[in-house]
């Protein structure tokens, strides 16, 4: 039997961008992804854009009774900034009103929300000054976030800054899944570093407010990095994928400040981000209470084949090879590595001081899933109860030695719309059908998951 602690947090998350709907309805101003798919629609999977999102926006209280009859206790989705602030400043009592309700049905319901602040969804006013790359978007957000935590805080008890800002950097700052695509990593660096003033200046703001009696934290994409081999080269690249994608953030975040190696090789390569006197201290005075860490699958690294500088370009170190171990989820494509929650789970015990922490998202995602539905019209997902089977009996064992984990959320609740991948793949323990209504159906694996959550384990 896989017990887990009395108290434990079993839950789902979303977003708003990916859920609610109404993009642009009562007074919601336009976000970069409102703006790209009006520009460029044919990049979005069967051209599905953000206003066709799974509409929570009046769904909500079904979605709540759904969470009830599942036994969750737990739900992450984030605030919509330009639903909250259409302009930054100014307030939208429409806004106001439905978060508010939302959040206290979810109590109501026994359901304890976890608010986050942004999930990819710059507000297109802001875009147009620059974005992250302006250092005014720093404070634009402590405003933002000040805000958030005055109308909700009597309601919502532990808050997140940023889901995965490192996803956004990437895609957006040296890819091209998020606007505004450019390829320059030195101002994917700068970005970076204002995301994170911005995350540190929101927790002071936190620290500041009336209901400063909750705990806030951030979301981090913690994949664990393994080299190929244990030659030279491709521990050097397996470090600095590590300081990337693990560290910057994490440090920050928890430690308040930047690994001096990381710095250092920032300055030789002639990547360090402006910076103003006074900013370090920001980071050191404003630490998290608790890390949310998203795991899908490990990170793979090798040494690039041609000799360069590897973090002149970080995807360099990501080119495939073959894992002797390696098992694909034939549905995505993304590596299934359970081992790996636990080894990241151990990692934050050891190296973060025992930061509490838990898993904000973990999930299968499966493209064309109706071709699992039963005759009774059930999507028959036992992938995805083996993969979350899998995961949990990791996480399990990384309690077990000491990490002190306090909830598992599975991406998603009810199937949402995902970006440029729009609704290609499903990730939901409710299924919604886009074609009807949004209609929502529960899946086999929702049965499964209330059970478990009724026993606080699972026995296989
Ligand atoms: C997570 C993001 O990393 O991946 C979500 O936080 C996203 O926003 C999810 O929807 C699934 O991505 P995809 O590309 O498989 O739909």
């Amino acid at each position: 039997m896989y017990q887990f602690p009395k108290g434990f947090l079993w839950g789902a998350a979303t977003s708003a961008p990916q859920s609610e709907g109404a993009a642009l309805k009562d007074g919601k101003s336009p976000t970069t992804w409102d703006k790209w798919f009006e520009m460029e629609p044919e990049l979005f999977y069967d051209q599905v854009g953000p206003e066709n999102t799974s509409n929570t926006y009046e769904l909500y209280k079904e979605d709540v009774a759904n969470m009830k009859a599942m036994n969750l206790n737990s739900f992450r989705t984030s605030i919509a900034w330009s639903r909250l602030l259409p302009d930054g400043k100014n307030l939208n009592p429409k806004a106001v009103a439905f978060y508010r309700d939302y959040f206290q049905e979810l109590v109501d319901n026994g359901v304890e929300p976890i608010i986050n602040l942004f999930h990819f969804d710059m507000p297109w006013w802001l875009m147009e000054k620059g974005g992250w790359e302006a250092r005014e978007s720093v404070d634009h957000f402590a405003y933002y976030a000040s805000v958030a935590f005055e109308q909700f805080g009597d309601i919502v008890k532990k808050w997140a800054t940023f889901n995965e800002p490192l996803v956004h950097i990437e895609c957006g700052y040296y890819g091209d899944a998020h606007w505004p695509k450019v390829h320059d990593f030195k101002r994917a660096i700068q970005v970076g570093y204002h995301t994170l003033l911005a995350h540190a200046k929101a927790v002071a703001a936190f620290r500041e407010s009336k209901y400063n009696d909750g705990q806030i934290s951030i979301i981090l994409n913690l994949s664990p990095v393994y080299p190929r081999s244990q030659e030279p080269a491709d521990l050097e690249a397996a470090k600095w994928a590590d300081h990337i994608y693990i560290r910057s953030f994490l440090d920050c975040a928890v430690k308040g400040d930047f690994a001096d190696e990381f710095v250092a090789l920032l300055k030789e390569a002639d990547l360090a981000p402006v910076t103003e006197a006074g900013d370090r201290e920001i980071f050191l005075n404003n630490t998290v209470d608790f890390v949310g860490c998203n795991y899908y699958q490990p990170m793979r690294v090798q040494a690039p084949e041609v000799a360069k500088r590897p973090i002149s370009d970080p995807h360099d170190l990501f080119a495939p090879y073959d894992w002797p171990e390696k098992r694909i989820n034939p549905h995505r494509g993304w590596e299934i590595y359970p081992r790996g929650i636990y080894d990241i789970a151990m990692r934050l015990k050891e190296s973060y001081d025992n930061i509490p922490w838990y898993i904000s998202e973990n999930g299968m995602g499966v493209s064309e899933e109706e071709r699992f539905e039963n005759l009774d019209g059930i999507i028959e997902d036992d992938y995805r109860i083996e993969f979350i089977e899998d995961h949990l009996a990791e996480l399990h064992r990384a309690i077990e030695a000491g990490s002190p984990c306090f909830g598992y959320h599975l991406w998603t609740f009810a199937d949402c719309w995902s970006w440029l991948n729009a609704y290609k793949n499903r990730y939901g323990y409710y299924r919604v059908d886009i074609k009807d209504g949004f209609k929502r159906t529960p899946k086999q694996s929702s049965f499964w998951m209330a059970d478990v959550i009724a026993k606080n384990g699972f026995s296989r």
